[in-house]
């Protein structure tokens, strides 16, 4: 929750804000190929998503093609209610930690839409545009420091004891996804991430928040908007990046992507006071796992 504050205090400050406006949106065109990756981005400079059209015979086969394309941008402010609607839609659902605690899309979970987006005015999340203009892709990311992480400690052992008696009689979404915030700083805090940075490292690049529209998965958006991070990563100076994994098919792409796992805690081990599993995740999603890239 701290950690939280004290992310929510940046989010307001000025140099946050005006560094947040002075990005443009950056984009590179799809169609399962990168076609192009320069830094930094000049919203004149906006690519276009690749078209097949000149090798299509009439207007549906473009309209089908037009639709398999997509483009990564830099998400800016006003972009953040279309976020709002798409993780609506999407992850506050389909995440296989909010599944396990039953959010459904009909329910509203404030804290958690709170917590997902307590980031985003940083300015260095991306998301993936179809052909259409619409979104079908998120990377929320963040910058967490050193001391964000300690608190972070400190406050996982003060609620160490913080566990339900009874995981089913938690009723209200809020107190459900409490339990989740509760789970995810104990699996950071088992990562001790800055000890696995180069010495020194006060900040780092936190992949906070990735989703996919389930129609659009399997095309490789997630490895893009991975990609396309590292590169704000990067481009900022940061020299460590951080993935906290609750689903397997991340975790995957994370380790393919070079990043290696620091942490790993097993779902099944969380437990509520009557010995309950607090989060029945289905299948092969079994742990939450930390990865870290050094850049
Ligand atoms: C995780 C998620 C963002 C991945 O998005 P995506 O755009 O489909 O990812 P990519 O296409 O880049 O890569 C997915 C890879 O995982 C593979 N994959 C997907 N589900 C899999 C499964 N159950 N078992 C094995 N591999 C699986 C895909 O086949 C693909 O590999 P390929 O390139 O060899 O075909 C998306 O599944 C999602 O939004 N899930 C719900 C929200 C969530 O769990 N977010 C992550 C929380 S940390």
């Amino acid at each position: 929750m701290a950690t939280q504050v004290a992310r929510l205090a940046a989010m307001h400050s000025s140099r946050t804000m005006s560094r947040t406006m002075s990005r443009t949106v950056r984009a590179v065109a799809a169609q399962g190929t990168l076609l192009a990756s320069q830094w930094p981005p000049h919203q004149s400079s906006v690519l276009r998503p690749v078209s097949t059209s000149s090798a299509l015979a009439n207007a549906d086969d473009a309209a089908a093609a037009d639709k398999r394309t997509f483009e990564i941008v830099r998400l800016v402010q006003k972009d953040k209610p279309k976020v709002l609607e798409f993780l609506r839609k999407f992850f506050y659902h389909d995440e296989p930690l909010n599944t396990a605690i039953g959010l459904r899309p009909d329910v509203r979970c404030p804290t958690l839409e709170e917590f997902s987006l307590s980031t985003f005015d940083e300015g260095i999340s991306v998301g993936a545009v179809a052909g259409d203009g619409s979104l079908v892709g998120v990377c929320i990311n963040a910058t967490l420091t050193r001391e964000e992480d300690e608190e972070n400690r400190r406050e996982c052992e003060e609620g160490a004891d913080d566990v339900p008696e009874d995981v089913k009689a938690l009723e209200d979404p809020d107190a459900k996804f409490a339990q989740i915030k509760r789970m995810l700083s104990h699996a950071t805090a088992q990562g001790d991430v800055f000890g696995h940075g180069p010495p020194g490292l006060d900040r780092l690049f936190d992949i906070f928040i990735l989703s996919v529209d389930s129609s659009w998965r399997g095309k490789g958006i997630a490895t893009k908007l991975l990609d396309e991070s590292r590169e704000i990563a990067q481009a900022d100076g940061h020299r460590l990046i951080r993935i906290v994994c609750s689903s397997f098919v991340s975790a995957l792409i994370a380790s393919r992507m070079g990043y290696r796992c620091i942490a790993k805690l097993d779902y099944k081990t969380v437990l509520d006071r009557k010995g309950q599993r607090i989060f029945p995740t289905e299948p092969p999603h079994d742990a939450v796992t930390t990865y870290v890239l050094d850049i």
